[in-house]
């Protein structure tokens, strides 16, 4: 939904040197609507977490592990990304894991955080689905409690996978549905298209939880327009292939259907030779409500911050009103009560205004 903050707002459309527009972006308020929690996974807890849990891995240490991370596309980084969750059994574990991401998020000043989860990677391993959704929601209210951040669980279902594997994780998961807002589609995009989910879309949205999926990152727009069509999504995730296709890049802007787009994702898993040659400017210069968001941060060299500095970086004709653009999209694209979202938006008003930053009217 739009919120309208009840005084009109203007970012003044002013260059700034780039250590002070940085420096903004690090400190304004803002929601992160695309983080896989297991994406969160530091190499240097992966071997804390192996050790603790008697297991034996592949890479003897921090500095091996993150030789690894040179991925060719989406498969090549998920065998490692699945590779990687192999060391989280406990609920401690799912605790120290979204513990570790949701401090990182409360220093960046991220306000609002909604955390994808991938349920089907630990039963699969034989973690009961309630050791993962409990360890994960303890850490959730915990930062709440201390840090002011509202954070809330998405769950995703894993594409690779079959519909009627979707349908049992969903029954299994049905039992601590207050754990979770909303379900997703991620992994391997490619051969696996939205309608294989069909069903149990339809099922999620008669029992009222939110719906996104993964599509239009290495899939084409046919996968986008299937996700809208097909599991009515309210929100894509990545979505950057969407401006091959104009008529859908009008349909986008016109539904202000939100795109959680994740720039050094999108390099790492060669969408994009380069941050320079993101086409995050071009989504906004479309009238999309585009938002920046960090994916799996522990793998793609940074988290929300990182990728809001270095994006603006490598793009100069990216400024101050796209900054605010950006974090006001990311609170309006979220799936938070229209009173918080004006609450939000209005500490990013002030944060503004208290640079200089803003016109009224
Ligand atoms: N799972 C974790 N990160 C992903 C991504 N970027 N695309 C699809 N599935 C994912
Ligand atoms: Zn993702």
């Amino acid at each position: 939904m739009t919120v309208t903050p009840s005084m009109p707002f203007t970012p003044i459309a002013q260059r700034l040197p780039a250590e002070r527009l940085a420096a903004l972006l690090r400190r304004m308020p803002k929601a992160e609507l695309h983080i896989h929690i297991e994406g969160s996974l530091e190499p240097e807890l992966i071997l804390r977490l192996a050790e603790r849990n008697h297991l034996r891995l592949a890479w003897p240490s921090v500095d091996a592990l993150r030789a690894a991370y040179d991925f060719t596309d989406l498969q090549s980084f998920l065998d490692l990304y699945y590779a990687g969750a192999a060391v989280l059994l406990t609920e401690q574990d799912f605790f120290d894991l979204s513990w570790a991401y949701l401090a990182r998020a409360a220093a960046e000043q991220v306000l609002h955080a909604e955390i994808f989860f991938d349920p089907q990677t630990h039963t699969a391993r034989g973690v009961p689905i309630e050791v993962v959704m409990t360890g994960l929601e303890h850490a959730c209210r915990r930062a709440h409690a201390e840090f002011g951040l509202s954070a809330k669980l998405i769950l995703c279902f894993l594409r690779h996978l079959s519909e009627d594997e979707a349908l049992a994780t969903l029954a299994q998961a049905l039992p601590h549905s207050r754990h979770f807002i909303g379900v997703g589609l991620d992994s391997s995009e490619r051969g696996h298209p939205p309608e294989k989910f069909a069903r149990v879309f339809a099922r999620c949205r008669e029992l009222g939880l939110h719906v996104v999926a993964h599509a239009g990152e290495e899939g084409p727009p046919a996968y986008i327009r299937a996700a809208l069509d097909v599991l009515k999504v309210e929100r894509i995730d990545h979505g950057v292939r969407c401006l091959e296709d104009p008529a859908l890049v009008e349909r986008l802007a016109r539904t202000r259907v939100p795109l959680t787009v994740c720039p050094l994702s999108n390099v790492k898993l060669r969408v994009f030779d380069t941050l320079a040659a993101h086409n995050l400017p071009a989504l906004l210069d479309a009238g999309l409500v585009a938002t920046v968001n960090s994916d799996d941060p522990a793998y793609f060299g940074g988290y929300l911050n990182r990728n809001f500095v270095d994006t603006f970086a490598a793009l100069p004709q990216l400024g101050v009103s796209h900054a605010y653009r950006l974090a006001r999209n990311s609170f309006e694209a979220s799936f938070a009560p229209a009173a918080d979202k004006l609450r939000w938006i209005a500490q990013l008003d002030a944060v503004f205004a208290a640079e200089g930053l803003a016109q009224s009217g």
